[in-house]
């Protein structure tokens, strides 16, 4: 189905599928774009997301009849789960797992869930690196939350859990916190180990626009389990050394170079990534703070190589992409985005720039690849809550 463009086309299609006049509230958790910080999150150092205008949108009403009506435009599929059952149930290795998932870990902090109707609909497009099963928990959770509070940082967190515990992926915190914590304007530099955050204001001297590849290599999941357990193996090898490492973050460049001779060849190599990533995050800062575009740019395209050789990640179609747009003119720099496999790059363009840029990179890769890629300017979004008002 055609997205409902605005809160009015949701509460239709609610009252449409649920056969209902009630006015349902309706919720939105955005979807992210990285910046830069790839595969920092589990290695518990710097990420550096923007939320996005594009969200996932829930509106719910109390059902009244003590069970948990889902229905989601998107898979065209729903549910029915009485509430007193919720925490009984097991994945179904499909959508229904984000929603079930976030609403036992509410249950688990004593949040009240009553019978509800749900309708689901996402505009942020799925397998796409942009964070759609992010968008999906948190929106679910602030919507069953309702009038209840929970921290934000207890919402994203949560909402990870559901992902890594009940959907079964290990993801890193990032995506759910860019979802609760997005802001209008401004990226989110996160410290994933201590969990806390600060807003850098970007230069408007660039666009970032996101170019989704449509592919999305199956390679994905299980090789995201692999660079986890990959870099574990690289902390253990440093423990040998360095008893007092916990994480990758504890590793500054200086020290990689004087221990990497004692990390195994696969791990060293998936480290040498994580360490230099996080290093480039705190540049990108300083850089888009000092409105330094070039440097921007020069650091989009060394995060892009390393992902492509050390970590690994990158695939044909997404390094054309990158290839082809840093010779374009007005490119500062381009990258993959995400978890990788295919999904988005994620470019900076000078605004005057962005049409022939889309022009040329979509006529190069239709040549190559016989598809138009899809073209998202992003702009800095505010992170989840209410739509519209309460009455
Ligand atoms: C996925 C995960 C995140 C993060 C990125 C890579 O989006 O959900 O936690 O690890 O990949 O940066």
């Amino acid at each position: 189905m055609a997205f409902p463009q605005n809160e009015t086309a949701i509460i239709k299609a609610f009252g449409d599928r649920f056969r209902s006049d009630a006015n349902p509230e309706v919720y939105r958790a955005p979807g992210r774009v990285n910046l830069i910080g790839e595969h920092t999150d589990y290695n518990l150092g710097y990420v550096f997301p923007i939320a996005l205008e594009m969200a996932c949108y829930v509106a719910i009403s109390p059902s009244g009849d003590g069970t948990l009506h889902a229905y989601s435009e998107d898979f065209q599929a729903g549910f029915d789960i009485p509430v007193d059952t919720l925490l009984n149930c097991r994945p179904r290795k499909d959508w229904s797992d984000y929603v079930v998932g976030v609403a036992q870990e509410l249950l688990k902090q004593d949040v009240r869930i009553e019978g509800a109707n749900m309708l689901i609909c996402s505009q942020v497009p799925i397998g796409s690196g942009l964070s759609s099963s992010a968008a999906l928990e948190v929106s679910t959770a602030v919507a069953l939350l309702g009038s209840q509070s929970l921290q934000p940082l207890e919402i994203a967190k949560l909402a990870q859990r559901a992902e890594s515990q009940f959907a079964g992926m290990p993801c890193g915190i990032m995506d759910q916190y860019a979802a609760v914590f997005g802001k209008e304007g401004a990226a989110i530099q996160i410290d994933c180990r201590s969990l806390t955050h600060e807003y850098v204001p970007l230069p408007d001297a660039a666009s970032i626009i996101a170019v989704n590849s449509l592919v999305k290599h199956e390679l994905g999941s299980s090789a995201y389990r692999e660079r986890v357990t990959e870099c574990r193996a690289a902390v253990q090898d440093i423990q040998k050394i360095d008893s007092s490492v916990e994480s990758l973050r504890d590793v500054t460049p200086e020290f990689f170079v004087q221990v990497q001779e004692s990390i195994s060849p696969l791990p060293r190599q998936r480290a040498r990534h994580i360490v230099y990533e996080t290093h480039r995050v705190v540049e990108f800062a300083a850089a888009a703070q000092a409105h330094n575009l070039q440097e921007m740019g020069k650091l989009f395209l060394a995060s892009h190589r390393s992902m492509q050789y050390d970590y690994e990640i990158s695939c044909e179609e997404i390094d054309f992409l990158v290839d082809t747009a840093i010779d374009l003119p007005g490119v500062y720099g381009a990258r993959m985005t995400g978890g990788g496999f295919g999904g988005c790059t994620v470019n900076l363009v000078a605004p005057a720039s962005v049409a022939e840029f889309a022009n040329r990179l979509s006529s190069a890769y239709e040549r190559r690849y016989g598809m138009r890629p899809i073209f998202y300017d992003c702009k800095p979004a505010a992170g989840a809550g209410r739509v519209n008002e309460r009455a």
